[in-house]
């Protein structure tokens, strides 16, 4: 299991914690972005780690997209172990069909099934009135639910449809069998005080609301996705859709490794955890990032390549006294290996020491002050001070003094 993080609120025991449930759509959301698309034998290899990792549901496709998406669906569902199999289906038969044939062989299959219901698309995109719109989300759920048990459905842009219509929305797809309700801010609009609110509202004025789990599903347009992810949770809502690296459609989705460390590190304030393995965090990362060949930012939070690293004298002189002055949460509960303190122009003496020691070199006194002039003046002109930087000004150093 993971270990403890070095939160510093005060823990809330794992028992007294609501399980919120993991919906991962790397592999569709995620794959759906520009230049992030996957082979056959990635996406595979992407959905095993997932499953490894403890995402309860993995969206593994749209399966009428293409011939391949449609392949990869059904091998994931063939080879999946614990998680639930999701396969994309609008609100048309065939693509319901299509859906349904993919995820049959999954241990757990789900139908996710979607419609607009924003005054916006409704009036540029689908031409539809709301009236045909709520006739054709019952039937399409309906034919979802007679193929499978497990019928999630989906109101696009539902942070720009009034709530009255989509109370209405919601209320036909469970009537029609829905088992989950996703309420998506696709363009990524809402506020987290909005996004919580609209979850409220929802669960208290549909009549048959607690007949499904509802479900937040974010986009990061405004930098918001995981603020707003986790105030729809604050709203009722008991699924997450995120992806990996928060990659997906324009500026991404909520970051599963983000939204699964709010809620692990901030236990005190945010009573809710989730079946992932933390610890395998940054391994799925890096396997998505190189399946994708979509770098992750450096300052990326949790598996950036600086989310552990410190190079500030202040905060190097502060972690070699106690890691919990700079850290919220130790790098080995999301698998890294360790802290870095990275060498450069503001690296102080404390930080020095201990790399030249982490380095095997045991300096005396004067010759420790000389080497460390010698770094500062290197760090000034270099912009990455290498362990090899270091080795060849220490030795430098030496042999001046034996001469
Ligand atoms: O962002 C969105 O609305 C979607 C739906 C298909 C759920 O991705
Ligand atoms: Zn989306």
């Amino acid at each position: 299991m993971t270990e403890p993080t070095h939160s510093h609120g005060a823990s809330t025991p794992a028992s007294s914690k609501e399980r919120v449930l993991i919906f991962d759509t790397t592999l569709r959301d995620g794959e759906q972005c520009p230049g992030a698309t996957m082979t056959f034998e990635e996406k595979l290899e992407v959905a095993e780690m997932l499953d490894t990792m403890g995402v309860d549901i993995i969206e593994a496709g749209f399966p009428i997209a293409s011939e391949g998406d449609f392949e990869a669906v059904s091998e994931i569902a063939r080879r999946s172990k614990r998680s639930t199999i999701a396969g994309l289906a609008r609100a048309i038969p065939g693509d319901i069909a299509r859906a349904g044939e993919a995820v049959r062989h999954a241990g757990k299959p789900r139908i996710h099934t979607f419609v607009s219901t924003s005054p916006i698309h409704l009036e540029h995109q689908m031409r539809k009135s709301q009236e045909e719109v709520l006739e054709i989300i019952t039937r399409t759920v309906a034919q979802a639910r007679n193929l499978v048990e497990d019928v999630e459905w989906s109101a696009m842009d539902a942070t720009r449809t009034p709530i009255d219509y989509l109370c209405r929305a919601v209320e036909a797809a469970i009537r029609a069998g829905a088992t989950t309700i996703n309420l998506p801010d696709t363009v990524g609009y809402a506020t987290p005080d909005e996004y919580r609110a609209m979850f409220r509202q929802v669960r208290e004025r549909v009549p048959n609301a607690d007949k499904a789990i509802f479900s937040v599903h974010c986009h990061n347009d405004l930098g918001l996705a995981v603020a707003n992810s986790i105030a729809g949770i604050e709203g009722g809502a008991r699924q997450v859709e995120c992806t990996i690296n928060g990659i997906g459609e324009r500026a991404g989705n909520a970051a599963l490794e983000e939204v699964v460390m709010a809620l692990r590190v901030r236990g005190d304030v945010l009573p809710y955890d989730t079946g992932i393995d933390s610890t395998l965090l940054m391994k799925t990362s890096r396997a998505v990032s190189g399946a994708c060949a979509f770098p992750v930012q450096y300052n990326k939070a949790i598996v950036g390549r600086n989310a552990f690293a410190h190079e500030s004298g202040i905060h190097q002189d502060g972690m070699l006294k106690n890691q919990t002055t700079y850290e919220i949460m130790t790098p080995a509960s999301v698998g890294v290996t360790k802290t870095s303190l990275v060498m450069g122009k503001h690296s102080g003496r404390a930080a020095f020491r201990s790399k030249l020691k982490e380095m095997g070199y045991d300096l005396g006194e004067n010759q420790m002050e000389d080497a460390f002039t010698r770094f500062k003046a290197l760090a000034d002109r270099k912009k990455h001070v290498y362990d090899e930087d270091i080795e060849a000004l220490v030795d430098e150093n030496l042999a001046s003094a034996h001469d």
